[in-house]
């Protein structure tokens, strides 16, 4: 039996990796690190708790004698590491908790691996999430390749890009075998009502402004977080020792656009007359330093590995207002104590 750890697996990425792994391979001992921040969810994965492949738990990537003692314990395999801070606007108040736990953290956990595997490396494997943000931002035209030059822009993307260097710097130094991807915002079930897809649904279930920064002319490429979770474990199984493998869903959408298409289909749904959620966009103050376009060049994972987006947009995002509008009780605990403080701060001085 293979020991994986998977860091960040009660977040709204690594859930979907935990219930696809353990689902999908009995034969593995699955180990959900997470130190359950407030983006990290055990309701998220209610479906596995019970599962005998299934261990969770709590810690903190930050504390590097209890990764080490925890790499002790279990002897790892595989580490598949999604623990992080995630949200631009929270990292541009805060940046501090984004360097412990996206850089420190994360080598924290390449110490342990190297430590672990330093005897024999062969068949092990660490892989780190990534974001496409590292790249910086494009103009009208072009597309992110696995070539592309990092230019970070928020303290988010500045610490994930610090993290993916120290990874390429343990291969490069230490032959550890890691394996980096790059992806696309993701959408979907359980994500963190912070993000703009669940944050537009709450409020506009709930007759609340939709606060869209700037003219809502940034562009971002949606990936269905199910097919983002199909392509780390091909990755994970298939992916070459010490390369990167970019993921995006072909499919970029105008913030703007894609709230109105939010509206016409939440009218639809929640029988209000045509036009009338559109009337709760409000235009507030832009995201500092705000990157204007995302678009990921996927091609390589594509025909390297044979990943594909399984979904088309319009299907994935009628799948994941229906979870939203079905789930209530989940984005009504989710939205209580910290969140309201949270809301405060961030929309509250944004007039
Ligand atoms: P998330 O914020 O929903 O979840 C992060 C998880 O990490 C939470 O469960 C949290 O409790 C845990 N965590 C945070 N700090 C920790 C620490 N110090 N120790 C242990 N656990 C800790 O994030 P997400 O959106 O699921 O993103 C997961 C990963 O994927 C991140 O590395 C992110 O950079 C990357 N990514 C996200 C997207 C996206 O669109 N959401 C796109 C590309 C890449
Ligand atoms: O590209 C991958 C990244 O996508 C991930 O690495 C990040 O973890 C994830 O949070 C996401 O970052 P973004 O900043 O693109 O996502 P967010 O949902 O915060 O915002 C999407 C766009 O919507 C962005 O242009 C900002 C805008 N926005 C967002 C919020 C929360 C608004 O206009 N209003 C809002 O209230």
């Amino acid at each position: 039996m293979k020991n994986i750890l998977i860091t960040g697996g009660a977040g709204f990425i690594g859930s979907h990796v935990v219930r696809l792994f353990v689902n999908k391979y009995t034969d593995y001992h699955i180990v959900n690190l997470d130190k359950l921040t407030y983006a990290g969810n055990l309701e998220n994965l209610k479906d596995v708790e019970n599962k005998s492949n299934y261990e969770f738990v709590k810690g903190d990537i930050v504390d590097g004698d209890f990764v080490e003692k925890l790499f002790d314990k279990y002897r790892f395999d595989g580490v598949i590491h999604l623990a992080a801070e995630s949200h631009v606007d929270r990292s541009i108040t805060n940046p501090m908790e984004f360097i412990f736990t996206n850089i420190v953290g994360t080598v924290n956990l390449l110490n342990a691996a190297k430590v672990l595997w330093s005897e024999n490396p062969e068949g092990k494997r660490f892989y780190h999430i990534s974001t496409d943000e590292v790249y910086g931002s494009l103009g009208e035209n072009g597309i992110f390749t696995e070539e592309t030059a990092y230019a970070p822009h928020s303290p988010y993307s500045a610490s994930k890009a610090s993290a993916d260097h120290l990874v390429r710097a343990y291969h490069d130094t230490y032959g550890l075998p890691v394996v980096i991807s790059n992806c696309s915002n993701n959408y979907g079930s359980y994500q963190f009502p912070e993000k703009l897809i669940p944050l537009f649904i709450n409020n506009i279930k709930n007759n609340k402004p939709l606060p869209v920064y700037g003219k809502g002319i940034n562009v971002r490429d949606w990936l269905f977080v199910e097919d983002h979770a199909a392509a780390i474990d091909i990755i994970f199984h298939k992916g070459k020792t010490g390369e990167t493998y970019n993921i995006g869903g072909n499919n970029e959408w105008k913030n703007i656009d894609l709230i109105k298409k939010m509206c016409e289909i939440m009218d639809r749904k929640l029988g209000r007359k045509a036009g009338t959620s559109e009337k709760l966009i409000t235009y507030v103050k832009d995201r500092a330093g705000h990157d204007l376009r995302y678009a990921i060049d996927s091609s390589k994972l594509q025909s390297e590995l044979g990943w594909k987006p399984s979904l088309n947009f319009e299907e994935g995002l009628e799948k994941t207002i229906d979870w939203y509008l079905q789930n209530e009780k989940w984005l009504e605990n989710v939205t209580s104590g910290d969140y309201k403080k949270y809301y405060e701060e961030q929309y509250g001085r944004q007039k």
